[in-house]
């Protein structure tokens, strides 16, 4: 159980807990859940784990349905329970080039990595976002690192955004290792254009999850070979190569 903080806006939110004593990669996640919840909602919800410093574990949390608003509403004062670190993080190679495409709340693994990064020069972040870049934490990252955001405000616009990922991608490929976290869509564009270009990339997907730990079959995720992994334990970082996203 740990304290919290808020802060952030309305719909985008950074919750401060206390430092658990465990160390995490880029990518894992925790599961967690409010005491006050009791049985209802039921289940606990998962967040990337987005920085962890000595002072404290941050989540950024978008609020899209009841459990998140719940969880916002929250008293600052109030308990939570958190389990983790969770699933299979990124391999990071720093001596590598990295290229980063982060779609919305695809940023949020990225944040503390970014920031520990020991060649943050040698970083490109491409950035899809629906809303408002003002929402994002982007600004906090190193100045070096090579930002480029791209605005999609209609569904059409993901034609566009579709183009600058590819050629984002064919011209980095021969250089490093892409990292790639974001919805559905993108992910499925980002990995269209990745085995296109023959590009080493590794993907995290957001499938919706209930228990967190293997137990529930909830995030079952196809592929290529047909088997069917859970997104919780195998996951959810994974080789693009590997994956059917549907
Ligand atoms: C490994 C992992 C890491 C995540 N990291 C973050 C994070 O850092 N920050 C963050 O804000 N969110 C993150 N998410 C998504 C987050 O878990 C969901 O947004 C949250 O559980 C929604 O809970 P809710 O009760 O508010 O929404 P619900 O009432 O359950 O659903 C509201 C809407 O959100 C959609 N939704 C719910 N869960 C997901 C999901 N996993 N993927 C796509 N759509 C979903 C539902 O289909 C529905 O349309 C992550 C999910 C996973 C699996
Ligand atoms: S969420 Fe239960 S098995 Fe993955």
């Amino acid at each position: 159980m740990l304290g919290m903080a808020w802060a952030g806006s309305r719909d985008f939110v950074h919750l401060y807990l206390e430092p658990p004593g465990w160390e995490a990669s880029p990518g894992q996640f925790v599961m967690l859940r409010p005491s006050a919840w009791g049985f209802d909602p039921l289940w606990p919800r998962p967040f990337s784990i987005c920085e962890k410093t000595p002072e404290y574990l941050r989540l950024f949390i978008q609020v899209v349905g009841r459990g998140t608003s719940l969880l916002r509403s929250a008293a600052p004062d109030s308990e939570i329970v958190l389990w983790g670190p969770l699933g299979k993080g990124f391999r990071i190679p720093v001596q590598h080039p990295l290229l980063i495409l982060a779609g919305g709340m695809g940023i949020a693994p990225f944040v503390g990595m970014c920031k520990t990064h020991p060649h943050p020069e040698r970083i490109n972040l491409l950035f899809g976002h629906r809303l408002g870049l003002e929402h994002y934490p982007l600004d906090e990252l190193p100045g070096k690192i090579r930002k480029e955001s791209m605005h999609q405000s209609t569904p059409e616009d993901l034609v566009d955004f579709s183009g600058v990922l590819q050629e984002r991608i064919r011209d980095f490929a021969p250089r490093g290792e892409i990292l790639a976290c974001g919805p559905m869509p993108f992910l499925r564009v980002g990995q269209r254009h990745v085995l296109e270009s023959n590009a080493r990339a590794q993907l995290s997907v957001e499938t919706r999850m209930a228990c967190g730990v293997g137990a529930c079959l909830g995030c079952v995720i196809k592929t290529r070979n047909g088997e069917m992994l859970q997104t919780c334990v195998h996951g959810p970082v994974f080789d693009a190569r590997e994956l059917v996203l549907q």
